[in-house]
């Protein structure tokens, strides 16, 4: 970024954290004046912890795709700014799994590597979608795993890893620091929350094994908070039951138990007309709430988060902030139209600090 451009960017934040926080004008005046030095003189600045904090959070904040916003203000951040090396890297990251799944009660988190620097190699790049996530093979039989995840898996396998063929593989962590060949760790199994999947009456998998991990850790965005690009910060939330019932194990390209809940539940499926995938969606999607419920893993059905979502744009509007949205996002995939989500309209406006797409460092 130039120097220009992020002073302004710079401004911009620091302008709106001063005034959220009810800070000085004296005070912004000064940390601007700081500010504008070291980016004269670096062509990068440093934000302090609080800073760095409420800007993670104004980030997830501003997440137009995202319905759990009501808890924007309980992130919890986590700095690591200081890591040299990959296993420093890994031991930050093996912590945020522990701690964000904290027993199965799920506390939202981010842990934060060294931004981009001008004119520098990148210190730390993480290359997994998400810290969790089960391998995909392509094999004579068809696909085991998660169809979402074949290439990264092929990866993972030049890179030497191998996993152990089942359908729910934990793929490797994959850590690059300071543009050297990357590293894989595998990932401790008593970290990791998983939670079997079972329908409360029918026995819907057939006696298969049906899994899911409890966390869902977002690992390949961009966190920009004044123009800082921290490249490398994973986060968290808790899952909507929705995200695994009616896309990850539902979708036809992915683990596709549709036809499968189907049969178990003894639907005619020769006939469209039956809603013989909308009663299997249904089931499946009780069969994952009740079971985190059971395993003791937090979780939010789509019509709890719907109304959480709308007491947010309620204390956003007294706040008189502009709350923006993704529509096709917002709505959950399963009855959408039974939340108020889908009878609103929403302005899908991009405002910073915000979390982006950036492309994958392995294609
Ligand atoms: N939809 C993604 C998944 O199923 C997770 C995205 C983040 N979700 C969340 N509840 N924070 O793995």
């Amino acid at each position: 970024m130039h120097k220009d451009q992020l002073w302004e960017e710079a401004n911009a934040f620091l302008r709106m954290y001063y005034q959220e926080l009810h800070l000085s004008s004296d005070q912004l005046a000064n940390r601007l004046a700081v500010i504008k030095q070291q980016i004269a003189a670096t062509g990068i600045y440093e934000h302090t912890y609080e800073e760095l904090s409420y800007g993670a959070k104004v980030a997830w904040r501003n997440s137009n795709r995202c319905i759990g916003r009501l808890f924007w203000n309980r992130l919890e951040v986590i700095d690591a700014r200081d890591v040299q090396t990959s296993q420093d890297v890994f031991h930050y990251l093996y912590e945020h799994i522990k701690n964000a799944g904290n027993k199965g009660k799920i506390k939202p988190l981010i842990t934060i590597f060294p931004p981009e620097r001008p004119y520098r190699q990148q210190p730390v790049k993480i290359w997994n979608h998400q810290l969790l996530r089960y391998a995909g093979y392509e094999t004579e039989n068809g696909i085991i795993g998660d169809p979402a995840s074949l290439e990264f898996t092929k990866e993972c396998k030049r890179l030497g890893w191998q996993g152990e063929g089942t359908p729910h593989d934990l793929l490797p962590l994959v850590i690059q620091v300071n543009n050297e060949p990357p590293q894989w760790w595998k990932l401790p199994k008593d970290i990791v929350i998983e939670v079997n999947i079972r329908h409360p009456e029918t026995d819907i998998f057939a006696g298969r094994l049906v899994k899911w991990y409890g966390v869902p850790i977002i690992s390949d965005m961009r966190l920009e908070i004044g123009g800082i690009n921290y490249i490398a910060a994973p986060f968290n939330g808790w899952y909507m039951g929705t995200e695994i019932g009616a896309r990850n194990l539902a979708d036809k390209d992915r683990y596709n138990l549709l036809p499968i809940v189907a049969k178990q539940l003894g639907l005619n499926t020769e006939h469209a007309s039956t809603l013989w995938k909308d009663t299997s969606l249904v089931e499946l999607n009780r069969a994952v709430l009740e079971s985190f419920k059971r395993a003791g893993v937090s979780i939010v059905d789509h019509h709890t988060a719907a109304k959480q979502f709308q007491v947010f744009e309620e204390t956003e509007q007294k706040q008189g902030r502009e709350v923006t949205g993704k529509w096709s996002w917002l709505i959950p995939p399963l009855s959408p139209a039974a939340t108020h989500v889908f009878h609103k309209p929403y302005n899908n406006t991009t405002k910073k600090p915000n979390y982006f797409y950036q492309p994958p460092y392995w294609k």
